[in-house]
């Protein structure tokens, strides 16, 4: 039997097996509190700030995320490769995607959709959950052709994706007060995974409760009077992802709270600092290089030309963007002899493009160029390879480690050498550092280093018992050198918290059979098809491990 060693990052997203779809019903998941809106969280602020909340409640930042049957698109869509169709729809007042495959006579698998996520000006992508585990919907709508398509990443595949669990890293930009999933598991809450929909007045201000009582300034964050480092902290925690992002040491990106520098908690990563290129969530990176930016320095800021608490609508755009240019443009010419044909500033110096990163979206190139026909040609082809911090003072050589590491796991095999000699020389130093250990631990495995993952695995488990990476990587490590018991009981534990993650599942029936327990090696696979129905890596290995007492660890 072919144990592989799973690394917990790469298992969920984009690299899966065929899903062939049974008739499976399952519990959708108890209910739970729901998040209150952003009005309802907002209201506090209303009664003194009425034309700021009135104006901000319609914008996108508002508008983020929600109650899915609130903002339900019916339609439906069918994948042609796999031949599945999906359907968007209303049923008896629930938001619900059912999933069917064309060439089957079975009825197909439906999720009840409780959250939506993205105000649509792009996009809507839909979230639902089992049990207490939370997922992202394989489909989503866009806006570009008004229709629902694969999730990026999805479209290519000639077989059904799993279940997508969805984190609170991912929810973090577009929801408030995303809280942190239990202990030990990707995307397993107890309760609402976050207590606002959308953006609330807090994201920006901090929380403001104290401000809302009695109006005091002091307890409340104003980002216009902050270092231009903390203020433009707030904007860059939410719309700059770079290259790879990542945690530092021991802080989660959770707690980052306005008023505070975004370099404490993220450090961001590109490939050739040099370029900033057409990706998406990167208008932070572009207007860093813009000549308005560069002469303008500090007091230029994003808040030059956006109102947080207002978006322009379609007639207002033109003249409240061509004000905002003015104001520092204002040589009468260019309000009288530039263009005068033309009102719109941005047509011409802030054009429209496509994101490389993202399909279906056009983005507004934040350069903001000299010569228009430039615009085209957004970003020079950069080789992937050297990695340079931006927008993180303070970048140390282990976030650096991680940031190759991540890239690394995402499928660029380059970096493996470099990843390697960065963790390998910080090894001392990494010794309470849980994500760092993670990344040495399963590098030295590959490299054959049992010895070296085994001490990292453990190191990682005294510091926090329940961590899935070490759980599991080094069950998989015992259980290649024999110690089946020990091997059991950690992929044991893992699984008791992530019931979803299917190559979990895998590994420990995989580990069950070499042991020869068949029955107790049927548990994991039934279990994890509750939430995986259908899977066909899961249906066959239940297939095969009914005789593993006879040849379960021949193959
Ligand atoms: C009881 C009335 C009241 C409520 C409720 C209230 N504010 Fe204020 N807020 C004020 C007053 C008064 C000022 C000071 C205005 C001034 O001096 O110009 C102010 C100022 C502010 C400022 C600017 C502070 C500065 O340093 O200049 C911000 C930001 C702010 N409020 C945000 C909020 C947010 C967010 C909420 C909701 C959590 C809120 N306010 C709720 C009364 C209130
Ligand atoms: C660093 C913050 C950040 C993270 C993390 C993030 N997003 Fe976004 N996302 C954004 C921003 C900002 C936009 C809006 C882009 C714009 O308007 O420029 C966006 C746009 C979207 C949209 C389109 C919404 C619309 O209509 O504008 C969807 C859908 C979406 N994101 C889904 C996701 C999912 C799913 C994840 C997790 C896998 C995720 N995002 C992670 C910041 C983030
Ligand atoms: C996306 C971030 C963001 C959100 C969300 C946000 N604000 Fe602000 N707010 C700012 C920024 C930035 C400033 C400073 C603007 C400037 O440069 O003068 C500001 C300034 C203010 C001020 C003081 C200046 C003024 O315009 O009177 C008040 C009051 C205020 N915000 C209230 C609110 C309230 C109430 C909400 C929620 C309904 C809210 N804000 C939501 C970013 C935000
Ligand atoms: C908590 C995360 C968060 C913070 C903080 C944040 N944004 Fe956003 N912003 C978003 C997301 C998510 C979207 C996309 C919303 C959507 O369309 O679904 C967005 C959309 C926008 C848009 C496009 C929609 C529009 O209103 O035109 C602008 C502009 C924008 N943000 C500016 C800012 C600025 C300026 C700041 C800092 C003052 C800021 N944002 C802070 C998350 C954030
Ligand atoms: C906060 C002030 C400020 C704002 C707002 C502003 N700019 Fe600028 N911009 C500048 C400065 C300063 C320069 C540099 C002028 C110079 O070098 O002589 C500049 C340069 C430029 C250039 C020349 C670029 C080059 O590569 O030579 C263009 C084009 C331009 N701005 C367009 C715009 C447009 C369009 C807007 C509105 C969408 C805008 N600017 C908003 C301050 C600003
Ligand atoms: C010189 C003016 C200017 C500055 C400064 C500026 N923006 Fe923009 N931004 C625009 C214009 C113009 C649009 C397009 C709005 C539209 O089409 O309605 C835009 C659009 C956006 C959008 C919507 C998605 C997209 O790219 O089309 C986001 C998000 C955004 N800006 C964020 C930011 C952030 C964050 C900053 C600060 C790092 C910033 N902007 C600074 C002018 C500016
Ligand atoms: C129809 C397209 C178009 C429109 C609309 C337009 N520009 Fe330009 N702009 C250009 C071109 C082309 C150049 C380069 C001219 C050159 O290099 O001689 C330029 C140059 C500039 C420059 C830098 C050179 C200089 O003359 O100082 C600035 C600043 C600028 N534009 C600002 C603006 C502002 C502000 C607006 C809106 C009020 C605007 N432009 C509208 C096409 C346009």
């Amino acid at each position: 039997m072919l144990l592989r060693l799973m690394r917990i990052d790469l298992i969920s997203r984009y690299r899966a097996p065929l899903l062939l779809l049974v008739a499976i019903l399952f519990s959708q998941g108890a209910a739970i509190a729901q998040p209150t809106s952003v009005r309802e969280a907002d209201e506090k602020c209303a009664h003194c700030h009425s034309e700021i909340y009135r104006t901000y409640i319609s914008t996108p930042m508002a508008n983020a995320s929600g109650i899915a049957s609130e903002k339900l698109i019916p339609g439906s869509f069918t994948h042609d490769s796999t031949g599945l169709d999906y359907r968007i729809s209303r049923v008896n007042g629930q938001a619900v995607l059912a999933i069917k495959n064309r060439l089957d006579k079975n009825e197909g698998v439906t999720r009840q959709l409780k959250y939506f996520l993205g105000s649509g000006h792009l996009g809507i992508t839909y979230i639902y959950s089992i049990n207490d585990f939370v997922f992202e919907s394989p489909v989503a709508w866009y806006a570009a052709s008004s229709g629902y398509d694969m999730k990026p990443g999805l479209a290519e595949l000639k077989q059904a994706p799993p279940s997508l669990p969805l984190s609170s890293s991912c929810m973090r930009c577009h929801m408030s007060a995303v809280q942190a999933s239990d202990t030990g598991t990707l995307n397993r809450y107890q309760g609402p995974p976050f207590l606002h929909s959308g953006i609330t007045c807090d994201a920006c201000h901090g929380e403001a409760a104290g401000h809302a009582v009695a109006g005091d300034k002091k307890r409340v964050v104003n980002p216009a009077q902050l270092t231009s480092d903390l203020r433009d902290s707030i904007c860059i925690s939410c719309h700059l992802e770079g290259d790879v992002t990542v945690e530092r040491a021991g802080n989660s990106m959770l707690n980052f709270r306005p008023g505070e520098s975004i370099s404490t908690y993220l450090a961001f990563y590109v490939y050739g600092a040099a370029n900033p290129t057409s990706r998406g969530v990167s208008e932070v990176e572009q207007f860093a290089h813009s000549r308005c930016k560069l002469a303008s320095g500090d007091k230029m800021s994003c808040t030059s030309c956006h109102d947080p608490h207002f978006t322009p609508d379609v007639r207002q755009r033109i003249s409240f963007y061509r004000s905002k240019c003015l104001s520092c443009h204002n040589q009468p010419r260019f309000a009288t002899e530039h263009h005068p044909a033309n009102q719109d500033c941005t047509s011409c110096h802030m054009a429209r493009t496509g994101a490389e990163n993202i399909p279906h979206v056009a983005w507004t190139d934040h350069r903001i160029l000299r010569v228009p026909e430039a615009t085209g040609a957004l970003g020079t082809e950069v080789r992937k390879v050297d990695l340079a911090p931006v927008f993180s003072p303070g970048a140390t050589d282990r976030d650096l480690a991680m940031a190759n590491y991540k890239l690394m796991l995402d499928g660029n095999p380059s970096l493996e050498q470099k990843t390697w000699d960065l963790l390998h020389q910080l090894k001392d130093a990494i010794t309470s550092d849980k994500d760092a250990l993670n990344a040495l631990g399963v590098m030295s495995a590959e490299r054959g280093d049992k010895s070296e993952a085994e001490h990292a695995f453990r190191r990682v488990l005294e510091l926090d018992p329940h961590d899935l990476t070490a759980l599991s990587n080094l069950g998989i490590l015992l259980a290649k050198q024999g110690d089946l018991n020990q091997a059991i009981s950690l992929l044991q534990r893992a699984f008791d918290r992530n019931q979803d993650i299917s190559g979990l599942a895998m590994n420990l029936a995989r580990v069950e059979c070499m042991a020869g327990n068949s029955s107790e090696a049927r548990k994991p696979l039934e279990t994890s098809l509750i939430y995986n129905p259908g899977l066909e890596s899961l249906e066959r290995l239940l297939v095969e491990i009914t005789n593993c007492s006879v040849s379960g660890t021949q193959r």
